[in-house]
Parts: structure tokens; C-alpha cells; sequence
């Protein structure tokens, strides 16, 4: 299997899952509640912030191309307005260290974690957050985008519409509240511990008050309205016109969380309407983009009531979503029915203990990416998620999705048979 030639073959990471002490954040901020739903803080992570140059010397040494990774919009705005120009340096030398290891940058604007003031005033449902999200992308991109040819504004911007689907399905199935939270974790793709969630609601609103002026702080990764669904888009729009004012030669695009959605008999109109909700109805939003990132980590099966459990006997990751890399072939394959543009696969991946099956798992994800691209579909690019085992969010550090093990203890990094195996790629 040969890529063509300026094929992006990498990993991906997000600044708070890696990095550490993202201090001024609102994640952070939720980790260290009393009542938290976080298994663990994230502390200082991996170290990243520290250890990058050595994270993208092995990068470069297993032969792999490029490198997604996030800014943090809580260390480069802190306090609303004031920017802090060392840590815009500090990711001047992380993008320079990336070129001088012949590595591509490509730099996500906002993955997930946003500063506490942006909360505070109402978040990701609030009309200001478009504005304010314009005018840090204008920063980042002033300071940084002479350096740059790949912009991801925002990670995931379905996110909030998927939670709303999955909270209103398990109101449905709250009698069975044990059980049905576990299957519902196994079905969006990002760390979340539900039963926990539900169990500490009634102390949280008080804590959430006190945080960020509200009980209910519209975070990022939250239900979301369909108006708070439109704020994201528009934001996107925003920070897309002023990265393209200042660089109209960056390459600027949304990534999506998107699952294969497969219907059995009688469940055709669910995946349908499934489909409508997590990609079609973004379309007239991101006309003009130059690309869009796809996500994806598994299937989603419907049948005649709705969604299905993975097949009996399915195997299963650590994430409880079935084992499955067929899925992004599929997904690609949809996506391009209904994107024209190029395409950049910027998450796919797996959270094993066992290696061997996150080579099989990579092996047939990129045979589906290559199917793609010989059938004419403009894929430009595959970054695995992740390069290093990381703070899966909600659940902490149990998951190992890396190429890369970290031995937290020491921040020893442990490269795996699989990063090796990506990297043959590029060879
Ligand atoms: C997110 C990552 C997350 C990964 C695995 C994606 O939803 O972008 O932050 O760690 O999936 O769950």
C-alpha cells in the first residue's frame, strides 16, 4: 500500500490532555470540583509542555509527517482581552521544532477546553463567545500563521448536539440507570463517566455557581441547544474570515465527530435522522472551507427502536465501542457524498492494552483510506489518535489510545511497536 507522494501520515494530541496545568482552564477548574466527575485532575499530564521536543523527536525518527496539535486558549488569553506572549512563544518553538524535525504542523485553535472567564459569561451557548473565539483566532494567527499551512479552528463542533441526543436517551432510560449509563459512554466519542455525572448533579450546581457564576456552565463538551449548535458554526465562520484576512493561504477547516452509521432492517430512518444531525445539516456552514477533518472511531447500528449495542460477541475497546476500523472508510466515503473538498483524517484510533491490535486496527483503517483516495476521493492526510497515551477527559489516564506509552511516574516514554508501524508508511 503506496500513498501518494505529500501524503500527511501523523498523530494527533490536544494541548490539555497532554501538556499539563492548564491552570486557567474550565476543565481544570471542573477536575478540582469537590464533587467532580473526573476520576483523576489531569495534573501535569504528560509533561508535554516540557518534553515536546523529545515527543517530536520520536515522531520524526518512527517516520511519521505531521503533527496535530492544540493551543491553549486559556494560556494564550487568561484574563479576557490580555494575551500572553509567552505562551504564544512557546508554541512558536513547538511548530519550529515540528519543521526542523520535518514535520507538518497542524494546529487545532480550540479542543475542548476553554479559559473560566469565557464561561462566566455565558460560554458556548452565548452570543459573545462568537466574537471573543474571532478575536483569539485573529491573535493566534497574527503572531503564528506566517509559520503555518493548517488551521483546525474548533475539535469536534457536533460534540454538544451528540451529548443532547445521548442525555435525551438516557432521561428515557434513566429507570435503568446503572446499566443504560455504561452502554451511553460506549457511544460518544469522547471520555465521560454518566453514572457519575448523575450521582454528583445535585451537589455540582452549587460548585458550578461558585466557579462560573452559574449551576449550569455551558462548557464545550455539554448538551447543546440548536441555537448553542449555530454559535459554534458561527464562530467557526468568524475565526475562518479573520485567519483568511491576515493569511488567505492557510488552509483553514472544522473537524467532526463522526460515526459510521449503519442501519439493519427497519432502521434505516434512525440512521438518517443520525446522520442529518451529526454532519448533513453543517454543510451550509462550512462552504468555502478548505478542508474538513474527520473523526472517527467506530460503528453505530440501528435497528427498528433505535440504536443497537454492538453485535454480540463484538470485540471491544477500552471505550467500550466495538473494534472496528472498517468504519472509517465508510465514513469518508459519506462524508465525500456530501463535502466536496479535501478531507484530512484528523483523529482515528483505538484505546487497547494490546499493541498488536492497534497495528491491525491502523493497518485496516489506512487500507480504507487508501481505497478512498484510489477511487478519487481527496484524502490528504491521516493523523491517529493519539501519540501518546493521555487524560482521556472524564475518565482520566485508564485509557491508552497512544503509539507512545507514558509512564507518569517518571514521564518516561515508552514508544510502541505501533508508532514504528504508522511510520513505515512514509517509507
Ligand atoms: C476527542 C479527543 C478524545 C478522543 C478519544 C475525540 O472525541 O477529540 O479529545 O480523546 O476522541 O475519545
Amino acid at each position: 500500500m503506496i500513498f501518494p507522494e505529500g501524503f500527511m501520515i501523523g498523530a494527533a494530541t490536544a494541548a490539555h490532555q497532554v501538556e499539563g496545568n492548564n491552570i486557567h482552564s474550565d476543565y481544570w477548574a471542573q477536575e478540582h470540583m469537590p464533587h467532580t466527575s473526573f476520576t483523576e485532575p489531569s495534573g501535569n499530564a504528560c509533561d508535554h509542555y516540557n518534553r515536546y521536543e523529545e515527543d517530536i523527536r520520536l515522531m520524526a525518527e518512527a517516520g511519521l509527517n505531521t503533527y496535530r496539535f492544540s493551543v491553549e486558549w486559556a494560556r494564550i488569553e487568561p484574563e479576557e482581552g490580555k494575551f500572553d506572549e509567552t505562551e504564544i512563544e512557546h508554541y512558536r518553538r513547538v511548530i519550529d521544532c515540528c519543521k526542523a524535525n520535518g514535520i507538518e504542523p497542524i494546529v487545532t485553535l480550540m479542543h475542548f477546553t476553554s479559559p473560566v472567564w469565557l464561561i462566566r459569561k455565558g460560554g458556548w451557548e452565548a452570543e459573545s463567545t462568537v466574537e471573543d473565539f474571532r478575536r483569539y483566532a485573529a491573535y493566534v494567527t497574527e503572531k503564528l500563521g506566517a509559520q503555518l499551512h493548517y488551521i483546525c479552528t474548533i475539535n469536534e463542533a457536533n460534540m454538544g448536539l451528540q451529548l443532547a441526543a445521548i442525555a435525551k436517551r438516557f432521561r428515557l432510560m434513566a429507570e435503568q440507570a446503572a446499566k443504560s449509563a455504561k452502554s451511553a459512554e460506549g457511544s460518544v466519542q469522547v471520555g465521560m463517566n454518566f453514572e457519575k455525572m448523575m450521582e454528583n448533579m445535585k451537589f455540582a450546581a452549587a460548585e458550578n455557581a461558585e466557579i462560573f457564576g452559574t449551576p449550569q456552565p455551558q462548557v464545550f463538551v455539554n448538551s447543546r441547544t440548536p441555537e448553542g449548535d449555530l454559535l459554534v458554526m458561527r464562530a467557526h465562520q468568524a475565526a475562518k474570515e479573520a485567519i483568511k484576512s491576515l493569511y488567505p493561504e492557510i488552509k483553514v477547516g472544522i473537524t467532526l465527530s463522526m460515526h459510521d452509521l449503519q442501519a439493519l432492517e427497519g432502521g434505516e430512518s434512525f440512521a438518517e435522522a443520525a446522520w442529518d444531525e451529526e454532519f448533513t445539516h453543517y454543510l451550509p456552514y462550512l462552504e468555502g472551507d478548505d478542508f474538513l477533518g474527520v473523526q472517527n472511531y467506530t460503528r453505530t447500528l440501528y435497528g427498528p427502536e433505535g440504536q443497537l449495542p454492538a453485535p454480540e460477541g463484538a470485540e471491544l475497546t477500552q471505550m467500550d465501542y466495538e473494534f472496528y476500523p472498517e468504519a472509517l472508510e465508510h465514513v469518508i466515503r459519506k462524508v465525500h457524498e456530501g463535502f466536496r473538498g479535501d478531507l484530512i483524517v484528523t483523529e482515528n484510533g483505538t484505546a487497547m492494552d494490546d499493541d498488536t491490535r492497534r497495528v491491525a486496527f491502523i493497518r485496516r483503517a489506512l487500507q480504507g483510506v487508501h481505497n478512498c483516495i484510489e477511487d478519487g476521493i481527496p484524502v490528504k492526510g491521516y493523523c491517529y489518535w493519539s501519540l501518546m497515551d493521555n487524560f482521556e477527559w472524564q475518565k482520566g489516564f485508564s485509557m491508552t489510545f497512544g503509539l507512545i506509552a507514558v509512564d507518569r511516574s517518571t514521564q518516561k516514554r515508552i514508544p510502541k511497536e505501533s508508532l514504528r508501524y504508522l511510520g513505515s508508511y512514509t517509507k
